[in-house]
């Protein structure tokens, strides 16, 4: 079938809802339908149109972290950083306000799923290893199995209120692409059902891999002062004010860039690999034959020697080009090619640009506002201390957030 994918998902993430939405939707001519709605809410037009809700959340951060995050013992970044993803995100998707920052404290949708995290992952396995099926039930804490039924119930209730909302939003969000403002509302059940699947997608594709990587960088810069004075140094003598700082204007600081590519390789967001069912094809010279689940392990080929030197260490240098001062030869030889944090191919993360803007406003607004100081936290290893199931889970981490000096 031309301009289909023909390596397709496998159903790892069909826990039986019944429609499975845009981003685990495995048969190829559904995806291409949805896609068709909701790819054009990541075009250039459309994310600068949703430019200014992610300076109105990464300015809140910044104005919270001036409020509290001076005092002695710091401030929990694992709850900080997760709520200013979470709650940007839902804005983004649905025009949902959890106001998470301001109120300094955590929804219960958000806790549900963070809690969902080791569920998700005894069920994935289940698939591979039915007897696990068994035993799931029996691993599942009651406290989230009592907890999901209601997220799902919160979710359906939020895409009613954006749906009779419509028109008359804030501000443009992923759900414009789905009803339009003087459009009816969905005809049936099933339609609702789907819109609810792909509005909840959304909200976690849009906050999940963000919020690792913001806790990833809050780690990495306090736990490397040197490489976070070098970011901090090329931020503060590349703009004058505060508001100069752009998605587009942060886009041409290459140490930032690199900063973040580093982040990306060492703390990789998604752990457990993205199956795709061969339809009998020839990959790098290998006959995969038809139905075989093949799938890379970006995690083992981002730590390999193959593609990078000192590959379990922190080094943003690698992702410099030779031109720049900081360039070290000594990583000439990595293979850059190996790195692909979005994956590849037909089904590559669509938000990809907006991921890129989020993370670079958040580096620029908080180094250029405050001197870190690590608390505690800072202290552990990503080799050692640091565990995934399909979420994952971190030490926790204090950073302490001091007036800049200069
Ligand atoms: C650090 C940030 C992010 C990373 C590392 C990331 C990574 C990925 C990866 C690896 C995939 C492919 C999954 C697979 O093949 O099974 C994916 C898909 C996707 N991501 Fe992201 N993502 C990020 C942020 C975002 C954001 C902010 C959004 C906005 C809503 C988003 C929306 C999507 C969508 C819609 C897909 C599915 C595409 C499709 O199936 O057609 N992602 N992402």
């Amino acid at each position: 079938m031309n301009g289909y994918e023909t390596f397709l998902k496998t159903d790892l993430m069909d826990f039986g809802a019944g429609d499975l939405g845009l981003i685990w939707e495995s048969d190829p001519i559904k995806r291409k339908a949805v896609a068709k709605k909701i790819l054009p809410a990541f075009s250039t037009k459309s994310l600068k149109a949703m430019e200014p809700i992610m300076h109105e959340y990464m300015d809140l951060f910044v104005t919270k972290m001036k409020q509290f995050g001076g005092k002695p013992d710091g401030l929990l970044m694992n709850d900080w950083v997760l709520w200013l993803a979470t709650d940007m995100s839902a804005d983004l998707a649905y025009n949902l306000e959890m106001q998470q920052m301001r109120d300094g404290k955590p929804s219960d949708l958000v806790t549900t799923l963070c809690g969902t995290s080791f569920v998700a992952m005894l069920m994935q396995l289940s698939k591979k290893l039915p007897l696990i099926a068994l035993a799931t039930p029996f691993f599942i804490p009651f406290k989230v199995l009592r907890k999901v039924p209601a997220t799902l119930k919160t979710n359906s209730a939020q895409v009613k209120r954006r749906i009779d909302s419509r028109g008359k939003t804030r501000h443009p969000d992923f759900m414009d692409y789905m009803i339009h403002a003087d459009g009816p509302p969905p005809s049936s059940k099933t339609d609702l059902i789907h819109m609810e699947q792909v509005a909840l997608q959304l909200f976690i594709a849009g906050f999940d891999p963000v919020q690792i990587v913001l806790y990833a960088s809050m780690f990495f810069l306090v736990k490397y002062p040197s490489t976070c004075a070098t970011l901090t140094k090329e931020i503060r003598e590349s703009f004058q004010i505060y508001e100069e700082m752009k998605p587009d204007s942060l886009g041409r600081l290459k140490y930032l860039n690199a900063f973040i590519s580093e982040v990306f390789r060492v703390h990789l967001t998604v752990g457990t690999g993205m199956p795709r069912i061969s339809p009998g094809a020839t990959v790098d010279g290998v006959y995969v034959p038809t139905g075989v689940v093949c799938q890379v392990s970006s995690f083992t080929a981002m730590r390999s020697e193959r593609y990078f030197r000192d590959p379990l260490e922190f080094h943003p240098a690698r992702w410099l080009p030779q031109d720049h001062s900081l360039y070290d030869i000594k990583y000439a030889d990595d293979n850059l090619k190996a790195f692909y944090p979005f994956g590849v191919g037909p089904r590559m993360c669509t938000g990809r640009e907006i991921a890129w803007s989020q993370i670079r406003l958040f580096l620029g607004k908080v180094l250029w506002s405050f001197d870190l100081e690590a608390v505690s936290g800072h202290e552990k290893s990503f080799n050692r201390d640091f565990r995934v199931f399909v979420m994952w889970e971190r030490p926790e981490l204090y950073v302490r957030f001091l007036p800049a000096r200069g």
